[in-house]
């Protein structure tokens, strides 16, 4: 009988998740669940077959020239892939998979939870009941915005903003504008109430609510920025479940300071989990721990899914969410 093939994991996964990798691997699992350093990283790559990654594991070019690698798949436990260098990856013969499709709902309600939270003061309601600062109801006390018949800008129309666009249509009668630079297939958006637009600039002038679902790449780093801001409509509203670095931080706080934007739903941020701690003083603001897949059912599924990757590509079979 062959040797079982090694896999470490990084962090702690859902109990179910860990007894099914013992199952079938040699496994080394995340004995105190912190984040990894670039050593540690390269001592998983030179000792494993397989590394269990998440997106607090930076595996850079650096990191990925260690030598020797052992490993042939880093199997991501996450939809995004941008904590990989996947260049770097390719060059040495490593495969990087994903966890598409499982977390689209669950990512897709947060999206939501935030735009209702931004545009109905939830976090500021919640902040004043608890510090006892309630005087009581009163015809004008902490008015927000009413969501339903508002303009909501999907930026990226992958599966994710496909999901909010149900969800916010169907549900919260919001009309849907997109901007994608590479559209899906007519297939993909039967059934989809969006209008797409065919700039970026056209979707910040029209929308009231802009929510971010694109990847973070050298063309979308930075790209809300004072610029793209001062395109949006005075006192919209900027919602980002995507990746932190997309927006510019001061950018965005100055515009929240000013009012130039009335509020933001932020749920990921540049540098997690050390955010800018300007946000923490704006009431305007609503921030979440990066929970976009944060569900039990949606946890375990990223590790089965990940697991299936790591199976198939040991057994020689197609190995179905292959990035690279
Ligand atoms: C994950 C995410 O929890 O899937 C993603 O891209 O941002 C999160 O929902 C995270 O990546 C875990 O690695």
């Amino acid at each position: 009988m062959t040797a079982r093939p090694k896999v470490i994991v990084t962090r702690r996964l859902p109990a179910q998740v860990e007894a099914a990798l013992r199952g079938r691997f040699s496994v080394e699992l995340s004995a105190d669940d912190r984040p990894t350093d670039a050593d540690t990283l390269q001592r998983a790559l030179g000792a494993a077959d397989g590394l269990l990654a998440t997106v607090t594991d930076k595996l850079t070019a650096e990191v990925l020239a260690a030598y020797p690698i052992r490993a042939r798949i880093i199997a991501n436990f996450g939809v995004g892939y941008d904590n990989i260098d996947l260049g770097a990856a390719q060059a040495h013969e490593i495969t990087v998979t994903n966890t598409p499709d499982v977390l689209t709902d669950c990512t897709a309600d947060l999206a939501m939870t935030l735009i209702l939270m931004t545009l109905r003061r939830a976090g500021e309601g919640e902040r004043e009941l608890r510090s006892g600062r309630w005087s009581g109801w009163r015809p004008t006390h902490m008015m927000g915005t009413r969501v339903t018949g508002k303009v909501l800008g999907l930026v990226g129309m992958g599966r994710i903003a496909r999901a909010v666009a149900h969800r916010a249509h169907h549900g919260f009668g919001m009309r849907i504008l997109c901007y994608d630079p590479s559209p899906p297939s007519p297939v993909e958006l039967a059934g989809v109430e969006a209008e797409p637009r065919a700039t970026l600039e056209a979707l910040l002038a029209e929308s009231d609510v802009v929510s971010l679902h694109c990847p973070s790449t050298p063309a979308t780093r930075g790209m809300m920025n004072a610029a793209r801001l001062a395109q949006m409509k005075p006192g919209a509203f900027l919602i980002n479940t995507a990746r932190g670095d997309v927006i510019d931080d001061s950018a965005v706080i100055s515009a929240l300071a000013s009012g130039q934007l009335a509020g933001a739903g932020l749920d990921v941020f540049r540098g997690e989990p050390n955010i800018d701690r300007r946000y923490a003083d704006l009431e305007n603001v609503v921030l979440l721990p990066h929970l976009g897949s944060a569900t039990r059912e949606t946890r375990e599924a990223m590790g089965f899914r990940a697991i299936e990757n790591l199976a198939a590509f040991f057994e020689g079979r197609p190995v179905p969410d292959r990035v690279v």
